[in-house]
């Protein structure tokens, strides 16, 4: 692994700021300094202070990625989400947290803490996740009435959401706690609309770092694997 993504595994530092100690000579790996951030360390077995404070590897990686359109939410081969991560995606056990579109951008969680993940997908745990939307046509107050009291979707109704209208109807910010294939676009079909854009913005208590360009990733902190694990019910 890169020495700068390694810094920033405990989710105290951006890359940027890694990289700028890194420069400046305020690493060092095995007790000598080291100024290339692209410089390969073993995340095992190396030891590795960054401006006095040894990079303690965490035994779970956590990553919120913002997911570009264009990119399948799987493992599998081909143009996943994964291919996103460069070397991280080699770490045995990643898998991304729930599903988005491969039309859908956002907040995606990918981790190899398989317990956390269950729990918070599990459907009995009403996980909350919020998206931003835009459809055409706009929907009218009557359209999120209806986005607002859960519509019959045909196979299932959906549970009651928080619904908000901005720009007049023709996007909104809907808070839903189920994740149903394709269950935004089709609530707001039921409603009268179709969605033309949709991006997840938060998941729990998990919010989309805005600082995060289209296609880029960082580790969670440890307060956001707290809350996530508080969200979950886990101690
Ligand atoms: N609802 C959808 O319709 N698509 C997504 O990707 C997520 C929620």
């Amino acid at each position: 692994m890169r020495l700068d993504r390694f810094i920033t595994s405990d989710g105290r530092l951006s890359r940027r700021e890694a990289s700028s100690l890194v420069r400046r000579g305020l690493v060092t790996v095995n007790g000598g300094t080291v100024r290339a951030p692209d410089f390969r360390v073993d995340p095992e077995a190396d030891d590795v202070v960054a401006d006095g404070r040894r990079i303690v590897w965490r035994r779970n990686t956590y990553i919120m990625l913002n997911k570009p359109a264009g990119y399948v939410s799987s493992t599998e081969k081909g143009k996943t989400v994964m291919t996103l991560l460069g070397d991280e995606a080699g770490r045995p056990g990643l898998f991304p947290c729930g599903r988005l579109d491969a039309d859908t951008e956002g907040l995606l969680l990918i981790t190899d803490d398989g317990a956390l993940g269950h729990l918070l997908l599990s459907p009995r745990r009403h996980v909350e996740k919020e998206y931003l939307f835009r459809c055409d046509p706009p929907l009218g107050e009557k359209g999120f009435d209806i986005l607002r009291s859960g519509p019959d979707l045909g196979d299932f109704t959906a549970r009651p959401a928080t619904a908000e209208s901005l720009d007049g109807g023709s996007s909104g910010r809907i808070a839903v706690t189920e994740g149903k294939y394709h269950q935004i676009k089709r609530m707001v079909r039921a409603a009268g609309s179709e969605v033309t854009y949709l991006r997840r913005l938060r998941f729990g208590p998990l919010e989309l770092d805005p600082a995060l360009g289209a296609g880029e990733w960082r580790y969670l902190t440890e307060d956001e694997i707290n809350s996530l694990r508080a969200a979950a019910g886990q101690k």
